[in-house]
């Protein structure tokens, strides 16, 4: 492991892109403080400039040399890092971080990581790692190195780390005096968050472009056409399926989770939608219903994205 991990540290400190497991899924990251891999990430992705890249941190510590953290800040950060957690943190004026990862905006995405070969690789560096999710813009984020498109393998060093623990993004967060706002849901579900800040308002916000640049209608994408909700399979589906129920699909199907749990539902999501996805006998995905509670609610916030039409 040291071996990748030191080739890791030579490709990044050489402004090029390395692929590496985190437990929410795959990142394609580079040296934060340095504008040319910035734009390569930007381009590799097909990611609109205007949409900023999650910075990841080795520490609490090289956080809180580069932000401006409040009390509630503080809060979240003791209780949910390292782990799937994202928080939005003002610069301070000597913030290393270049101003291209956030679009010349004062607010940087900071998270740290829990995956071991993740939290290694930052540590092997003296700069923060900018890491967008390892897909193109708008489709399927990777949580196996097989889910990662040809263009990306070709231009980077890939770290395989197995599957994803989680399988779903980080949960984006930043707070407004004493509110915590929600920008995008994630492996963190409200629930959890409440249970642990019991004492601060909760409010979701994630389809307000301005405060959460990255929240498209239109985003994890597969290629085939996907109807969500269904109860019913038509001819030519593939059936994402979730807990127990008579739906059947004549080419293939793949059940979340039998036993109707949300967290086995959440770690097989990508996996299983790149598996009909990839069918070629398949020309649409129906989805069953998936509970709207606890991690369900961050699930069909994808689905929703992926189903959305113009
Ligand atoms: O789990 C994850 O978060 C993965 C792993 C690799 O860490 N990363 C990831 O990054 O999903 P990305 O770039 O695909 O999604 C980042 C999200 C976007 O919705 C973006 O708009 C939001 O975080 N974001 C990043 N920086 C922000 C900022 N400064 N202000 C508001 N939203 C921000
Ligand atoms: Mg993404």
């Amino acid at each position: 492991m040291q071996k990748i991990i030191n080739l890791a540290k030579k490709r990044l400190e050489d402004g090029n892109l390395v692929i590496f497991p985190t437990e929410t899924v795959y990142g394609l990251g580079g040296d934060a403080t340095n504008l040319r891999a910035i734009k390569k990430i930007y381009n590799l992705k097909k990611r609109p400039l205007e949409n900023p890249l999650i910075c990841h941190f080795k520490n609490i510590k090289e956080i809180k040399e580069n932000f401006e953290i409040n009390s509630l800040d503080n809060e979240i950060i003791k209780k949910f890092c390292p782990g799937p957690l994202t928080i939005i943190l003002k610069k301070r004026k000597k913030c290393k971080i270049h101003a291209a990862v956030s679009n010349n905006l004062n607010y940087i995405g900071c998270r740290i990581p829990k995956n071991k070969i993740a939290i290694n690789i930052l540590k092997s560096v003296n700069f923060p790692i900018a890491a967008p999710s390892a897909n193109i813009s708008t489709k399927i984020s990777p949580t196996q190195t097989n889910h990662i498109s040809k263009k990306l393998k070709d231009n980077t060093l890939i770290i395989n780390g197995g599957k994803s623990l989680l399988g779903l993004e980080s949960t984006v967060v930043k707070t407004s005096k004493n509110k915590i706002l929600i920008l995008r849901l994630g492996s963190i579900s409200i629930e959890e968050i409440r249970k642990k800040i019991p004492n601060n308002d909760i409010e979701i916000n994630n389809l307000n472009q301005k405060v959460s640049p990255g929240n498209q209608k239109k985003h994890y994408a597969p290629n085939l056409p996907i109807r969500i909700n269904v109860t019913k399979v038509l001819k030519n589906e593939g059936l994402l399926n979730f807990g127990k129920n008579n739906m059947k699909s004549n080419i293939c199907e793949y059940n979340l989770s039998a036993k109707g749990s949300l967290k086995e539902a959440s770690k097989n999501f990508f996996n299983f939608l790149y598996l009909i996805d990839n069918n070629k006998l398949c020309k649409g995905i129906a989805v069953a219903p998936i509970p709207s509670q606890d991690l369900g609610i961050t699930i069909n916030d994808r689905l929703k994205r992926a189903s959305y039409k113009k």
